[in-house]
């Protein structure tokens, strides 16, 4: 799946760390671990990300691409003298921090475990659309199995310890706790040997349903772990970019995704993708709630997805031809469909009618309601520029940046040997 063109360029799939699984007959491709650090501190770092089309119907089984953004979020786990975990001073509040116990609770073994110091730094604005729940959640997933380590085939490194999108996950989503299979057989590596983007985008993907009512597509964090581009379908479109099914209960029905994962998008020289954001700050969880609420008595919702649907397909066949007036053509027509199922809101509509006469076209990105519009546009500074006129903080993003990344971990990680 690469093409070459004047304006986008999709470019070849970069692999990210330690995909595939026991999933596969190759294992996991580990490498070995980095040369040791002399800090006890295991830090992971991972990316925020934008919607091309296809939010809020990707949450009902539609289609949907998405693309890591340069801003990340940084977890830092620290050995503590003193017990149990903290943030700063204050004990972790689960309801405070859903995220990170839900990781810990799949992740972490406190009897085997000293003290914890969590801390926290993104660059990812909350509740903007960008994905920073998605972003810590597998921040927090990398850091843990960093620390934590796993068991491995010593010969192909395939794992005999973690959670695999082998079919299990439906049970980790009704908060059961698979940590399987965990024959404690082979050899026990830590750091960089142990993380994994198919783990971290699984129990991510796990946080976020818990923390969303249910109601969380797998988009964000598949974005966030793998980095680039990547596409969800109730179809595998194309056996080459696949890399697993996704299956969640969402009331009442069980619900699947396939995964893509395309690549990076190189914008060509006068080609951007410009970032606005309206300072307002809208909940996922809030917005995904409304459109459910008025799903149940409005049919158009659904056709409007199903419009959504059928965009996505012309959208990711204009990024694969690199024609980048088509794909502005359907961003804008996607935000026309989103306004439909109400999530747009007076600011985002403000900022993205600004925007359209300098770009190639334009819509809201993520959940909506407030947050962020992207443009794609030929002249950054024009639409920038009218951007801020009309009350929006603008800049401008690459699309698809590296994705999870372990920046340090002890030898060893954290735990005591079993
Ligand atoms: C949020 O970035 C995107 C939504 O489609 C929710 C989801 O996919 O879980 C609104």
């Amino acid at each position: 799946m690469t093409t070459e063109s004047k304006d986008l360029v999709l470019t070849a799939r970069v692999s990210p760390f330690n995909a595939p699984s026991l999933t596969t007959n190759e294992g996991n491709g580990l490498k070995r671990s980095p040369p040791s650090r002399a800090m006890d501190e295991v830090v992971a770092s991972a990316p925020g990300k934008v919607v091309l089309f296809g939010e809020h119907a990707v949450v009902y089984g539609h289609p949907a691409i998405a693309a890591s953004i340069a801003q990340r979020t940084t977890v830092t786990l620290r050995p503590a003298e003193q017990p149990g975990v903290h943030m700063g001073r204050t004990p972790l509040d689960a309801a405070q921090h859903p995220h990170l116990a839900t990781m810990m609770g799949h992740l972490w073994d406190a009897e085997r475990g000293p003290g914890l110091g969590i801390s926290v730094a993104s660059d990812v604005p909350r509740g903007a659309g960008l994905g920073s729940s998605a972003a810590l959640a597998v921040a927090c997933a990398t850091a843990f199995r960093a620390a934590r380590g796993r068991h491995v085939d010593a010969a192909t490194g395939a794992w005999h310890e973690g959670h695999a999108s082998d079919g299990t996950e439906p049970d980790l989503f009704r908060g059961e706790s698979v940590d399987a299979p965990k024959t404690l057989e082979g050899e026990r590596v830590h750091g960089e040997a142990a993380v994994s983007a198919e783990e971290a985008s699984l129990l991510g993907h796990v946080a976020e349903a818990l923390s969303q009512d249910g109601r969380a597509s797998p988009m964000d964090t598949l974005a966030s772990a793998y980095g680039g581009l990547v596409l969800l379908s109730n179809r595998v479109e194309d056996e080459e970019t696949w890399v697993m099914r996704r299956t969640m209960p969402v009331e009442q029905h069980e619900r699947s995704w396939e995964l893509h994962h395309l690549g990076d998008l190189r914008l060509n020289e006068g080609l951007s993708l410009v970032v606005g954001h309206t300072g307002i700050n809208a909940p996922t969880t809030n917005m995904v709630a409304g459109v459910a609420e008025r799903r149940s008595t409005d049919k158009g919702i659904d056709e409007a997805m199903n419009a959504i649907g059928a965009l996505v397909h012309r959208g990711l066949k204009a990024l694969m031809a690199g024609d980048a007036e088509a794909v502005g053509r359907a961003m804008t027509e996607n935000h026309l469909l989103l306004r439909r199922i109400g999530v747009s809101h007076p600011k985002l509509e403000t900022l993205v009618s600004a925007a359209l006469p300098t770009s190639l076209g334009a819509k809201l990105t993520g959940a909506g309601g407030g947050g962020c519009m992207i443009a794609l546009t030929r002249d950054a500074k024009a639409t920038s520029e009218a951007i801020e006129l009309a009350g929006g903080r603008t800049w401008i993003t690459p699309l698809g940046t590296q994705g999870a990344r372990l920046e340090a971990c002890p030898e060893g990680g954290l735990l005591r040997p079993d």
